[in-house]
């Protein structure tokens, strides 16, 4: 399985990568280093594990670029975003750009990338730890959902 973490050169997407290596996944990490550093991910690019990581500088507010960097993933994990909650109140428009526009961008990019739609069979993981724990990982209604809003499987 080889996961596209956009944010993967932030605090918790780097962090999400390191333990999807570890799981024995493979993991590409998509960021525009805004706030995130190549720092939060050296270990990742000189570890044991650099063969099964990469990364990509792109915008999420770039279809185009979400779309050929996800050419390959079987699963999304969103974790771009700009956390920081008082834009919300000093600059709604970016804060919309940001995190709503650029989440939308995400989706579609991904829903449409060229990358197989079908979710690959258990066995054609080669026996590696399951993670996230599989589980019907179908998008539905966030008021309604038991899984974590920011994962989204390919069906
Ligand atoms: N850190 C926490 O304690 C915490 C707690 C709960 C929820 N969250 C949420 O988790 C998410 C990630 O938080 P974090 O602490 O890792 O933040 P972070 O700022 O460390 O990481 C976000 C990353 O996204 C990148 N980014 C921002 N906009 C982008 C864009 N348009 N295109 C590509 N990359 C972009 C930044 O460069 C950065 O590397 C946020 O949605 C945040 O609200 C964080």
């Amino acid at each position: 399985m080889k996961a596209l973490v956009t944010g993967g050169a932030g605090f918790i997407g780097s962090s999400l990568c390191e333990a999807l290596i570890a799981a024995g996944w493979e993991a590409r990490a998509f960021d525009n280093f805004t706030v995130g550093s190549r720092k939060n991910i050296s270990p990742l690019l000189h570890g044991t594990g650099k063969s099964r990581f990469d990364i990509v500088s792109g915008d999420c507010t770039r279809p185009a670029q979400i779309r050929k960097a996800a050419r390959d993933c079987d699963i999304l994990f969103h974790l771009a975003a700009n956390p920081e909650v008082r834009m919300e109140l000093n600059n709604p428009k970016q804060c919309y750009r940001q995190n709503v526009y650029a989440t939308y961008c995400v989706l579609e990019a991904f829903r449409t990338s060229k990358a197989s739609t079908t979710p690959p069979h258990p066995r054609s993981t080669g026996g590696q730890r399951p993670f996230p724990p599989q589980r019907n990982m179908r998008p539905s209604s966030l008021s309604h959902s038991t899984a974590h809003p920011s994962s989204l499987a390919r069906r």
